[in-house]
């Protein structure tokens, strides 16, 4: 018996992402990565100036990017902002949910309740809202692929951490019910959980603490690049992708791999 391969696409080429979070870390080398491989962008970030600039040194590349200024918090802002985005680029076909920050806090601390609930809406409501402000977008497109952004978090915890294990415990938990969803539509949902990357969040750590950490925890030995994490984002954004879905990929220099 022969069984015919089908052509899946492998290029970018034209093709809108709208990511959160744009302006550093994560966000920003996927901006650069999707626009280097012919995608159209659309930058989003709480920092607006710190997106467009991003978006700048895209167009001086001879990238096509935009950017936006967007609270995630903002259920109003985020309907608004994706739909100038799908209407200035006159598709979408990616949604890369990637604006995160961090705070350790205890259980005991006056103020737990507000970081919970901040955490909460910054790392996980966010990530409906932009989804359903997108989908009407996303539906026209022959290709739709939704990247959400987790984390090694999202498997176990680390201590005082609780508000942000919570909400990428619910990031996963959320980019299933979703691929579940919307997989009759052909749209694909997945997660990528980051190990230890050197961006915003983590350049307060002392450099040392860094190197100990990841020598000791991971497989490779050392903290990723934003870049390295990129790759993955758009590896599941191809046309290519087509029979990923509900997946939460670790991509953590084999930290979950370690036991010792
Ligand atoms: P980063 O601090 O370099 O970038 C995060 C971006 O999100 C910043 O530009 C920030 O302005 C933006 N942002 C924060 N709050 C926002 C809001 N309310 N609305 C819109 N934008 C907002 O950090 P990084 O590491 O690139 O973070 C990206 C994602 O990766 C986050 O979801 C984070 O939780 C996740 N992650 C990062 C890890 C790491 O080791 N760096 C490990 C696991 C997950």
């Amino acid at each position: 018996m022969t069984h015919e391969v089908p052509h899946l696409s492998r290029s970018m080429q034209g093709r809108v992402v709208f990511i959160t979070g744009a302006a550093s870390g994560i966000g920003e080398a996927s901006a650069h990565v999707f626009a280097r491989e012919g995608a159209r962008v659309a930058l989003s970030d709480l920092d607006g100036a710190g997106a467009e600039a991003v978006a700048s040194a895209i167009r001086s590349e001879g990238g096509d990017a935009r950017a936006w200024m967007l609270d995630v918090t903002d259920p109003v802002d985020i309907v608004a902002v994706i739909g100038e985005a799908a209407s200035h680029f006159g598709a979408l076909d990616c949604l890369v949910n990637n604006a995160g920050a961090a705070r350790l806090t205890a259980l005991e601390a006056p103020d737990f309740d507000d970081v919970w609930q901040w955490q909460l809406d910054v790392l996980l409501t966010a990530h409906q809202r932009t989804l359903r402000a997108a989908l009407p977008f996303l539906r026209q497109s022959d290709a739709a692929r939704i990247v959400n952004v987790a984390s090694t978090e999202a498997f176990g915890a680390t201590a005082r951490n609780s508000a942000y294990v919570a909400a990428k415990h619910g990031v996963a938990g959320f980019t299933k019910a979703m691929a579940v969803d919307l997989g009759k539509e052909g749209i694909t949902v997945n997660a990528i959980a980051p190990g230890p990357v050197l961006t915003g969040l983590t350049e307060k750590i002392p450099e040392n603490d860094r190197n100990t950490f990841a020598h000791r925890r991971t497989a490779l030995r050392r903290y990723g690049q934003p870049v390295e994490l990129a790759h993955m984002i758009l590896s599941l954004c191809l046309p290519a992708a087509s029979y990923v879905t509900g997946a939460v990929i670790p991509v953590d220099g084999g930290m979950t791999a370690r036991n010792a």
